[in-house]
């Protein structure tokens, strides 16, 4: 039976916590899923779940207006841990006390051992946690017992092992709690008696499965990007059924140096995927030719992208009623199924999202990495034999050269910003920094800048190097690059790329700065 027929089902109460708790449950090798603090108990029961937790929430219990959760669910007989704003719903709705104070805990803090506990075995006595509370349980339900306790809050931890239900004060799911993940497994794996079976073969080994269920004879098309996504999706998808995927990669003149070669490498040559390798670059130039607008540049490439998809997959036959393909592969993954859920980030995203679905094409959709994390995906990657530089490719934008290239987008604009960028990348490559950032390019500015070289005068173009730090792209910071790499960065831009004779770094971050130039 796949695990994730049985998740643990952590529920959000609003706060930012819920997406790390999924993510450490699922570091501790058990499958999970996040679903709203509105969902009944029906709908759990229908889940199925091997155990629930309940996440840490912005409000107190006792604000109008506050998250509350269907107290059927406490009732199910399914081993429950709350988490802060979770652990006081379970002392107020199993018949314990919440109380305000006044006197909070934020930030560090010691927890005492009160009672030793399964829970809580990774700690001796004593340990420093991450506390952030107004309120604090003032009495713990009948029948369980309090198992820990800190300055401000004396029950700080309390369960009952004969109903499985426990709470914590604290957030064991931040890293700043020392044990904090030994708690979270103590749960899963000893009290709620849960394997640590969800591994990255047994990932694959589940989706292969559901996609020749889900496929069956049928061809399948998937739309290569060069990105890690769409790369692990069609691997898997291949790996399920083989000659019946056909990939499509559109080449539209506005990719990184070698990144159309290295897509025909891996697929073609190593998986022997049937690759359709179109090579669009004109169309692409021709269709910018005098647009200096960012958004319309996105615009134009995006539909122009989508249109050349479509003609590829009419020519394959799809759309009809014939042998075409009837699938096409998406390499959507959780945090996108998460946020369309609430809405607002999704739209940040669908804006950014260029390729989006041919409409009037009737395909049906595989999207193997659904319930999977970004680096999830990158692991099932390499274990499904994907190169080091596609898993761990850093983040390339849709549109793709266009938006670091400032004003016209030409053939020879590209060119001289694609050699820059191939120095810029070998350079941070070469000085191990590569996957320590984010991101780290080259832009072209739509200016001149007079140099000498040589005994001449130069009238030539600058480039601006771009290396930000970020953990999700909403924020970042520059790069604090070092002064030795700049240096061989900006000799060998000039030096070896024709066309470049000046060299600035961005020093912005974001905000206020966007991470593109565009
Ligand atoms: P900004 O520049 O808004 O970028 O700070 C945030 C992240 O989004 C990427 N980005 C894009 N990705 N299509 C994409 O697929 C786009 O049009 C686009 N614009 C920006 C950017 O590279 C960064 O990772």
């Amino acid at each position: 039976m796949s695990s994730d027929q049985h998740p643990v089902l952590v529920v959000d109460f609003g706060a930012q916590y819920a997406q790390l708790i999924a993510r450490r449950v699922r570091e501790a090798r058990v499958y999970s899923e996040i679903v709203p603090h509105t969902i009944t108990a029906a709908e759990v029961s229908a889940k199925s779940p091997s155990a629930i937790i309940l996440s840490g929430g912005p409000k107190s219990v006792y604000e109008p207006g506050a998250h509350d959760l269907d107290p059927e669910v406490l009732a199910l007989g399914i081993p429950i841990l709350g988490i802060c704003y979770g652990a006081q719903l379970l002392a107020r709705d199993l018949g314990g006390s919440v109380e305000r104070t006044g006197t909070g805990e934020y930030g560090r803090t010691e927890l005492t051992i009160t009672k030793p506990s399964s829970l809580t075995k990774a700690w001796s006595t004593k340990g420093d946690v991450w506390m952030s509370h107004g309120d604090r349980i003032g009495s713990v339900p009948e029948g369980f017992e309090v198992l820990a306790a800190s300055p401000e809050a004396p029950i700080s931890c309390f369960g009952s092992a004969e109903r499985k239900i426990y709470g914590v004060q604290f957030h064991p799911e931040v890293a700043h709690s020392e044990n904090g993940q030994d708690l979270i497994e103590a749960f899963l794996h000893d009290l709620a008696g849960i394997p640590a079976s969800w591994t990255h073969v047994s990932i694959i080994e589940e989706q292969v499965a559901r996609i020749k269920a889900q496929v069956g004879s049928e061809r399948v098309l998937c739309a290569l990007s060069g990105g890690v996504d769409s790369a692990v999706a069609a691997a898997m998808v291949h790996k399920a059924v083989g000659d019946q995927l056909t990939c499509v990669f559109v080449d539209t003149g506005l990719m990184r140096h070698n990144e159309g070669e290295q897509v025909e490498e891996t697929f073609r040559k190593q998986f022997q995927v049937d690759l359709i390798h179109v090579k669009a670059a004109d169309r692409f130039f021709d269709s910018l030719a005098g647009v200096t607008d960012p958004e319309r540049k996105r615009k134009i490439i995006g539909e122009l992208f989508i249109r050349i998809f479509e003609e590829t997959a009419r020519d394959l036959g799809a759309g009809g009623s014939g042998p075409g393909p009837r699938f096409l592969v998406q390499g959507t993954l959780y945090p996108d199924v998460i946020e369309s859920g609430s809405g607002h980030a999704a739209n940040i995203k669908s804006h950014h999202n260029v390729g989006g679905l041919p409409e009037d094409l009737d395909f049906d959709l595989v999207e193997p990495l659904r319930s999977l994390f970004k680096d999830e995906v990158r692991a099932v990657g390499e274990e499904l034999g994907l190169p080091h530089e596609i898993v761990w490719r850093q983040p390339f934008p849709g549109p793709g050269l266009a938006v670091r290239i400032v004003g016209d987008v030409t053939r020879e604009r590209a060119e001289i910003l694609r050699n820059a960028d191939r120095v810029v990348l070998e350079e941070i490559r070469a000085a191990g920094l590569y996957h320590e950032l984010w991101q780290s390019f080259a832009v072209l500015p739509a200016i001149s800048t007079v140099g000498v070289m040589g005994d001449g005068r130069t009238y030539a173009h600058p480039i601006i190097i771009r290396a930000v730090t970020s953990d999700d792209a909403m924020t970042a910071d520059w790069a604090r690059l070092p002064y030795d790499l700049i240096e061989r960065m900006a000799n060998r831009l000039i030096n070896e790329v024709e066309g470049v004779n000046r060299v600035a770094l961005d020093v912005t971050s974001k905000p206020p700065g966007t991470i593109e130039w565009e």
